[in-house]
């Protein structure tokens, strides 16, 4: 089938099969490989996209949901070579090792941020709840929050 989607301000389309995931869209068919693929089960966050401004696993939505929406991706938060202050709080802070886990984090702290400018610790804590890092052990991933809220 044959879907229209909105990526990052740009109207594209994709021929993709009904069980497709809208990362692997993204990923194989779009030329947007931000978005990370670590469990492809709903439990990294990896893969963390906003579709019509809410944040999702884009690997438990379905291409097909997608049709007629807009998703915004880690590539879509940057201003050109300008980094999106969170891009850039994560790079000062050192919150990224592998930086498998960093595309997802950036977008779910994007999200937070937008919603909660000042977050406190609990709240960047549960906001970033579904985002797993192995590397980091949090703390420094915190500190980049923090960096990127001024607070
Ligand atoms: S790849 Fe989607 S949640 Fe892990
Ligand atoms: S930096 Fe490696 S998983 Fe987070």
């Amino acid at each position: 089938m044959r879907i229209a989607v909105t990526v990052n301000g740009e109207q594209l389309e994709a021929d993709v099969w009904e069980g497709e995931s809208l990362l692997t869209t993204l990923r194989d068919r779009l030329g947007l490989p931000g978005s990370k693929n670590a469990c492809e089960q709903g439990e990294c966050g990896s893969c963390s996209v906003l579709l019509d401004g809410l944040l999702v696993c884009s690997c438990l939505v379905l291409a097909a949901q997608a049709d007629g929406h807009e998703v915004v991706t880690v590539e879509g938060l940057a201003a050109g070579d300008t980094l999106h202050p969170v891009q850039a709080a994560f790079a000062e802070a050192g919150a990224v090792q592998c930086g498998f886990c960093t595309p997802g984090l950036v977008v779910a702290t994007a999200d937070l941020l937008r919603r909660s400018p000042g977050p406190t610790d609990d709240e960047i804590r549960e906001a970033l709840s579904g985002n797993l890092c192995r590397c980091t052990g949090y703390q420094k991933i915190l500190d980049a929050v923090h960096l990127a809220a001024g607070s």
